[in-house]
């Protein structure tokens, strides 16, 4: 099952998106995101492919490059290590990470200068270097979109939780009354 969040498509039947990150899907690097938890609810490799869906749809809306930006979303997270316990001083976490999923991307595929000005500054405005493509504004729009949606669903389900836990506590006491 491959869903990106607020979305019932099973991506593997949509040929055109699935067609341009099939290769990637199938990188154990890529795969490897799965095992690191991204904007608190989720793992990286979803955030990655919620991004790469969404930057697919917005970017083939306005016309732009949508092949581009599906990989490029897709990659624009490719970093290995815990935000939490990877602190470092000299440089902060936006600035460095974008590097890192550049370099870690670079080493594994052949990326077109749109790709990379896409995974370099994704992080944009919190990063120095302004965008040079459209797609690449178009990135930064949908990974805060994305960690926006992300957030407020795992809050969402947090919230169903409780409420449902709540209420199986009434019922068990309700029961017990009646049955006293
Ligand atoms: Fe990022
Ligand atoms: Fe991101």
């Amino acid at each position: 099952m491959l869903k990106a969040i607020l979305s019932k498509k099973e991506l593997s039947e949509q040929s055109e998106f699935f067609g341009y990150v099939r290769d990637l899907l199938q990188d154990e690097a890529v795969s490897r995101l799965k095992d690191f938890r991204h904007h608190i609810g989720t793992t990286r490799f979803q955030h990655s492919l919620n991004v790469s869906y969404y930057n697919f749809l917005l970017c083939k809306k306005l016309k732009l490059d949508a092949r581009a930006a599906a990989r490029a979303g897709l990659l624009h997270d490719l970093f290995f290590y815990d935000r939490r316990k990877h602190i470092n001083v000299e440089s902060s976490h936006a600035a460095e990470h974008s590097k890192e999923a550049l370099k870690n991307a670079s080493e594994r595929f052949d990326l077109s200068e749109l790709e990379q000005d896409m995974i370099v500054n994704h992080m944009w405005p919190a990063t120095k270097a302004r965008p040079k493509f459209k797609e690449t504004y178009a990135i930064t729009l949908v990974d805060k979109f994305c960690a926006t949606a992300e957030f407020s669903k795992m809050v969402y389900n947090y919230a169903i939780s409780k409420t449902q836990m709540v209420a199986c506590l009434a019922a068990v006491i309700c029961l017990r009354l009646t049955l006293k």
